[in-house]
Parts: C-alpha cells; structure tokens; sequence
C-alpha cells in the first residue's frame, strides 16, 4: 500500500500467517463437528477508576487451547479476560473483564457448547463495591473488603448434562491431592493439574508441564510447549470421548 494501513494488498503479520500455515499442515478435523468453549485469561475486578485486583495469568494457555481445537475442526468460543494477546484467526473472541462478566457470558453460551475447558485463572474475590470515583488517600491504613465470585467451572459441573468439562488448577503446593479434590469437587471430566512454581511452567511463558488427572488414570507430563500440552490435552479428551467395548478402560492409553 503506499500509505494506509488497511485495505486490499497489506500483508498480514508473518505470525498471522505462520498461525494460519500450521492451521492447514496440522488439520487433524478430529473435533468437526463439536463446539468448543474456552475461557482464558485472567480475570480484573475494579477497585476505582484506576486501580483492581488480578493475578498472574497471560492467556497462553487458554489461546493454545482454543487454537488446538480450532484446527482440530471445532467451532470455538473464547471467552477471554484481558490479556495482550493478538485475537486468534477463525474463532469467535467474546472479551470479558471480571469474575462475573466471565460468569455471564459463559453462561450464555454453555448451550451451543458440546465440550467446556476453563483455562481462565479467575478472581475468587472482588471489592464487595467499585468506587465511581478514585479512591483519595488519607493518613491512616485503608482496608477493602472483598466477596466471592461465582465459581464458574463449580456451576458448568452441576449442569453440564452430557457435555465434556476440562479444568484447571494452579497450583503452588500439594498439587496432586488438591487437583484431585478439586476434578471430583468440580466435577469435571479432566482436569490439568500445574504447579505454578515450576521454573518454565505455569504463568507466561510458552511452555508449561502438567498432570493430567481424569476418572481411569493419571499422566505426568514433562515440560514441552503450551500448544503442544494443547495437543496432549484434546488427544486424551478424543480417548476418554471415544466409546469403548464393555469391559475395556481407556487406562493403558494413558501416556
Ligand atoms: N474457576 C472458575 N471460577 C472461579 C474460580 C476458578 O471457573 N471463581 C476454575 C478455573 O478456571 C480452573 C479451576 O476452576 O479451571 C480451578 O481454579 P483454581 O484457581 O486452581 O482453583 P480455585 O477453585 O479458585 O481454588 P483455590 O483458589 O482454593 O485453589
């Protein structure tokens, strides 16, 4: 183009058209057919104008997700909390800021959805009120109170009829006992357990390492890329999905 930055002719970022390269080299289509919800993200409850509570998470893990299932053939929600992530290709991006806008859109789309995974690392508290105003300072100590928010994965167990949940758990000690506390409290279908104080794990970055826990077994695998724990993840979903002979377990295909 000789000046503007939109219109016919503008090359698309090279990482756009890497995304959308691997797209069709990896076009697996196990998952046509399904529609997939994912939440991302973190999530941001507002003090006052200027200020909130968050946390740590970047996305990544919750995009990969999206994107894996994307190009297994799923239709995929995305109900993301802020992150500085480009907006992936081919899948719907609903942007949500706090616990409770996550809780209500996601909410509003749990019908379409045949498969539920929530990525998001979601605010348990939030100011019991948001000031309209910036909060001034004064001399003494201020304190804030905070409510619970929705547990939204804890809802979509309780009504998810047929559909296939997949949660999280960040984790920074006990991770195993609290993860599988967590799949049976939750009562999710698999759960991806993280021990968020791994060095290369967790929060930011692009790889990560996890425990996969599910009701016939559970896999520890090592440090490997966020798309391709991506990859692992909707491999053991296709398992535990596929139906098997009376009798038979899906344990031995545990990796
Ligand atoms: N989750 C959710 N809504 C919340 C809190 C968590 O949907 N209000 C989901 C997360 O997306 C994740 C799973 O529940 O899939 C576990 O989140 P985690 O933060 O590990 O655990 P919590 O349930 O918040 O428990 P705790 O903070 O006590 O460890």
């Amino acid at each position: 183009l000789a000046c503007g930055w939109l219109g016919k002719g503008r090359l698309a970022e090279p990482a756009e058209i890497v995304d959308a390269a691997l797209a069709v080299l990896r076009r697996k289509r196990s998952l046509e057919g399904e529609c997939v919800l994912v939440t991302a993200g973190p999530t941001v409850e507002d003090i006052d104008p200027v200020r909130f509570v968050s946390n740590r998470s970047t996305g990544r893990m919750g995009y990969r997700l999206a994107e894996a299932a994307r190009d297994r053939g799923a239709r995929v929600i995305l109900v993301s909390g802020p992150t500085a992530l480009p907006p992936p290709a081919g899948l719907e991006l609903v942007s949500v800021r706090s616990a409770q806008d996550m809780a209500a859109s996601v909410s509003a789309r749990l019908a379409e959805a045949s498969i539920v995974a929530m990525a998001a690392a979601v605010s348990d508290y939030r100011p019991a009120s948001a000031s309209p105003t910036k909060v001034k300072k004064t001399e003494g100590s201020i304190s804030v109170e905070m409510v619970r928010t929705p547990d939204i994965l804890k809802g979509v167990g309780t009504e998810k009829g047929g559909r296939f949940a997949i949660g999280f758990a960040a984790e920074t000690d006990g991770v195993l006992q609290n993860a599988r506390k967590k799949r049976i409290e939750k009562n999710v279908d698999l759960l991806v357990a993280n021990d968020v104080t791994r060095q290369g794990a967790g929060f930011a970055g692009e790889t990560n390492a996890a425990v996969l826990i599910d009701a016939q077994g559970e896999a520890d695998l090592p440090l490997m890329s966020k798309r391709e724990l991506a990859e692992r993840i909707w491999d053991r979903v296709e398992q535990l999905r596929r139906p098997l002979p009376e009798d038979e377990t899906n344990e031995a295909n545990v990796r």
